[in-house]
């Protein structure tokens, strides 16, 4: 079975030990939760966060939809002379507004800082779009991978196959980069295309990328994988 998205962003905070963290879509904050330092964490809803999460020194939350965070904040006047080591965007998942999240918080990190974006690989087109379903929706936060491609072939982006949904890892970063923001319409108009085109979309996005184990990932960056029962269930 595939490695969870949780275990795989908890193995990323122990391996990284991140002084910032970011985090884009809170909810009961399962994924914040892993965090080890200081937390900045924007959600539009923060009545489902655990109150011990709240309460934990170094965490700052933000109570609004990431567009009027960015708009409303400057990363000096949040985080002073910091920057984010480690962002996860899970908030609204609109491919626009994915593309637009990663851009924003790509100007607060610091240049060797890694993006993780969730469900970025569904493996059916049912879950796929930007109609929301019951159960596993991962939207259509996919087609940021080929629109990153398009626009920003300097970053390193790297498709896991996590469980449920998938992840995307962005390296590289550039946050004095020319903000990929702007074209984010072009994700509009793909989602507006009938649906027959959008699933020969789907389709040929699967076809076309290779999505990597989280273990031959994390391998990859220099992770020991602790022994198969360290009480993770996620
Ligand atoms: C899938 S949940 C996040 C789950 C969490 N990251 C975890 O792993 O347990 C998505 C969250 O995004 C939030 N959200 C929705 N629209 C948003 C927006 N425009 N900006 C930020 N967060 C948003 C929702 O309120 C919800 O809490």
């Amino acid at each position: 079975m595939a490695m969870k998205y949780l275990k795989v962003l908890k193995t990323l905070h122990q391996h990284l030990d991140p002084q910032v963290y970011f985090e884009v879509g809170v909810r009961a904050g399962r994924s914040l939760a892993h965090a080890p330092h200081r937390a900045v964490a924007v959600d539009p809803d923060l009545s489902p966060l655990r109150p011990v999460l709240r309460d934990r020194s170094g965490f700052q939350f933000y109570e609004q939809e990431s567009d009027a965070f960015f708009r409303d904040h400057r990363r000096e006047d949040v985080l002073g002379d910091a920057r984010v080591d480690l962002a996860f965007i899970d908030g609204l998942h609109h491919s626009d507004q994915v593309a637009r999240d990663f851009a924003n918080v790509e100007r607060w990190c610091r240049p060797g800082a890694m993006v993780v974006m969730h469900d970025c690989w569904p493996d059916r087109p049912e879950i796929a779009y930007r109609e929301s379903c019951p159960g596993q929706w991962a939207g259509d936060c996919w087609r940021v991978i080929p629109f990153l491609r398009r626009h920003r072939p300097d970053l390193e982006l790297t498709v896991l196959d996590s469980g449920p949904t998938g992840l995307l890892i962005v390296r590289g970063l550039n946050p004095d980069s020319p903000d990929v923001g702007q074209y984010s319409g072009e994700l509009d108009a793909e989602a507006a295309a009938p649906r027959e085109q959008q699933d020969r979309e789907w389709a040929a996005y699967r076809a076309r990328e290779i999505a990597v184990e989280p273990e031959t990932f994390l391998a990859s960056i220099g992770w020991d994988a602790p022994d198969e029962n360290d009480g993770e269930a996620d």
